[in-house]
């Protein structure tokens, strides 16, 4: 379904090589290019900062999806705006002031993304349902690819969609998706699938032909 959208998480490149994965990708058919931002702190596991996705920005021809797995995040807001993300997506465990943060975001003219932790209620996303324009709910505990999808999440997405009415706003499904449970979230009311392991897995920039079978088979 092309209304579908597959985001491949960069996470499961290889990092030396982030331009080369990135053009292979989209060669192959991606819709956008999820960014996954980790501070070690918010997350027991630490990627790269704003420099890092500024260097990738040049590559990126369709949507820059970043994540931002950090704790504070209203501070750094404006160098991810700058480095040139499309959407900027936080959590809403990651301080008290999440309104301010999806406020801020907007303010930069940055798409902005609201992301639920597993343990999360969906409710939790009501009084924000107006000032956000991507609702990322993640299916397993964030800090790792490869993980193991939590089936737990399904009830919530149908939550979602059903609070988010007709307003436009993404359902963005982060972590284990394969093309087992993909049609789960999908038939939620997902429209956007992060996806790392399961896009990069048998290929490489020297072979990137099954990161389309991969992208396919999602
Ligand atoms: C997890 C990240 C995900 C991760 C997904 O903290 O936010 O984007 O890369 O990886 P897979 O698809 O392998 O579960
Ligand atoms: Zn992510």
């Amino acid at each position: 379904d092309r209304s579908i959208k597959i985001a491949p998480s960069i996470l499961s490149a290889d990092f030396a090589n982030f331009g080369q994965e990135i053009q292979a990708i989209e060669a192959e058919g991606c819709d956008w290019v999820h960014v996954d931002v980790m501070d070690g702190h918010f997350v027991p596991n630490l990627t790269f900062g704003p420099p890092l996705v500024k260097a990738i920005r040049p590559h990126i021809k369709t949507v820059m999806d970043v994540h931002l797995m950090i704790s504070p995040v209203d501070q750094y807001l404006e160098a991810y705006a700058e480095a040139g993300a499309d959407v900027i997506t936080s959590h809403l465990e990651a301080g008290p002031h999440v309104h301010r943060t999806m406020q801020a975001t907007r303010a930069l003219g940055v798409k902005a993304g609201l992301a639920l932790n597993p343990a999360t209620r969906a409710e939790e996303a009501e009084y924000l349902l107006d000032m956000v324009d991507l609702i990322c709910v993640m299916t397993v505990n964030p800090g790792f690819g490869g993980q193991k999808f939590i089936h737990s999440q399904i009830d919530k997405v149908k939550k979602l969609r059903a609070m988010i009415g007709d307003r436009p706003i993404h359902i963005e499904i982060d972590g284990g998706m394969t093309p087992e449970t993909a049609p789960l979230m999908t038939a939620a009311g997902a429209d956007v699938l992060v996806a790392g392991s399961a896009v990069f897995k048998g290929g490489s920039v020297q072979d990137p032909a099954p990161y389309g079978e991969n992208i396919r088979a999602i």
